[in-house]
């Protein structure tokens, strides 16, 4: 028989909201985050006494509370600007999509000259409404999430400085955020030094933190009672054993809870976490590397790529590594391929410690055998998953 609506309203859940553990909800208050709260809160006050505060620059792992951060001391700052009238705002972009100079600008002058609507004005234009706003003494702080992404970002920061340097009063401050290491040595020194006037560095979660986390959680998200204290610490420990990502745990605590709801139990049991745990990689891993530059996206494919022609050569039981040279070569070709110019070994390295800090591939040093000193490297998912993850990104075809 069709199941009804009261049926399914009657029906006991676990679950009491299951929006709290969303990883779009921001909670009441971030745990742990006290001394980087501060740091941000402290720079961005002078704005408010109509000063312009330094830049600042929030790095950290994947899931270590960036954006839950900023976006909280974001609605503190513009609850505090209107109650003292200041002609400060806060406006946060996501540069994913906000991914252009122009994007930018337009994204922020829109709200106050409506004309920018319509499409068709040219960058000086922006550019020129963008003085003309901050010349009325007004000043606003752009934070740029994920911003990795920005196409040519070095020349945005040019503009922000010119910007700056025009107006007399008034001014436009940028909180830059990103969880790529390599992201800063890619950026011209002149850039570099004007974005990172103050950094704010988010260490991973240990696992009593992210226990600490959840049960903020499961206080707002579960039935009393409905998740044992054995599963809770299983979540805690997978996760900061592979990467201390808080949205991570907060994703294995869900899916565990429609494990066990969908095998009728009323509490969540390490069994529930055990068979949550294979669904969550794979959806995370695809998560993970779809947030990827293209350039980490190539080699992580080419990675794939080579580990299964690889792996068909192997007999049972072998270990099947691959030499980091060959796959700079592999991936130099592969680049081309799909019409990108490929970076210097020196970036790839620092490709390579990224894949590997997001668990995506490990590697060793060996400093015996054949050639010499050399890095070893080890996919750390199936290889196949990885491959069609990819090719439905980038629309890549071997
Ligand atoms: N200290 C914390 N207290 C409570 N919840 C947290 C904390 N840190 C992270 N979270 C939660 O974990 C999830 C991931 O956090 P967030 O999105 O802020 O990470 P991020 O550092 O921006 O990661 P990424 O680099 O991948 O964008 C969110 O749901 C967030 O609410
Ligand atoms: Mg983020």
């Amino acid at each position: 028989m069709v199941t009804t609506f009261e049926e399914l309203l009657e029906k006991k859940t676990i679950f009491v909201d299951k929006t709290v553990l969303s990883p779009h909800y921001v909670p009441e208050s971030m745990l742990f985050r006290e001394k980087q709260l501060e740091e941000i809160m402290k720079t961005l006050t002078p704005a408010l006494k109509g000063q312009k505060p330094r830049n600042i620059f929030l790095y950290g792992k994947t899931g270590t509370g960036k954006t839950s951060s900023i976006k909280y001391v974001l609605n503190h700052f513009n609850r505090q600007s209107q109650k003292s009238g200041s002609k400060t705002e806060m406006v946060y972009l996501n540069c994913s999509i906000y991914d252009s100079r122009y994007k930018i600008l337009q994204k922020l002058m829109r709200p106050h000259y409506p004309e920018l609507e319509k499409s068709g004005f040219g960058i000086s234009y922006i550019y020129e409404k963008l003085v003309e706003k901050l010349g009325e003494d007004n000043h606003i702080i752009a934070v740029l999430d994920e911003m990795d992404m920005i196409k040519e970002l070095s020349d945005l920061i040019y503009t922000f400085t010119r910007c700056n340097d025009e107006v007399k009063v008034g001014g436009l401050t940028l909180v830059g955020i990103s969880n790529k290491l390599s992201f800063k040595n890619e950026l011209d020194p002149r850039a570099r030094s004007s974005l990172y006037e103050n950094e704010v560095i988010f260490p991973p979660y240990d696992a009593s933190q992210l226990k600490n986390i959840l049960m903020q959680r499961i206080e707002l998200g579960f039935q009393k009672e409905s998740v044992s204290d054995a599963a809770l610490s299983l979540i805690s420990a997978i996760t900061a054993q592979e990467n201390g990502d808080a949205r991570y745990s907060l994703k294995l605590l869900l899916k565990a809870g429609d494990v066990a709801e969908s095998m009728g139990a009323m509490k969540i049991e390490e069994n529930h976490v055990e068979e949550a745990k294979n669904l969550v990689e794979y959806d995370f891993a695809s998560e993970g590397i779809s947030r990827l530059p293209i350039n980490h996206q190539i080699v992580l494919y080419t990675i794939a790529k080579m580990s299964i022609a690889n792996k068909q050569k192997l007999t049972e039981g072998e270990d099947s590594y691959l030499f980091s040279g060959d796959v700079y070569d592999q991936y130099t070709k592969m680049a081309r391929k799909v019409s990108k110019t490929p970076k210097s070994a020196r970036w790839y390295r620092e490709y390579i410690n990224e894949l590997e800090a997001m668990g995506l591939i490990s590697t060793v040093f060996t400093s015996k055998g054949i050639r010499g000193h050399t890095r070893l490297i080890r996919i750390g998912h199936n290889p196949n998953d990885i491959i069609q993850i990819i090719e439905k990104n980038i629309g890549m075809r071997s």
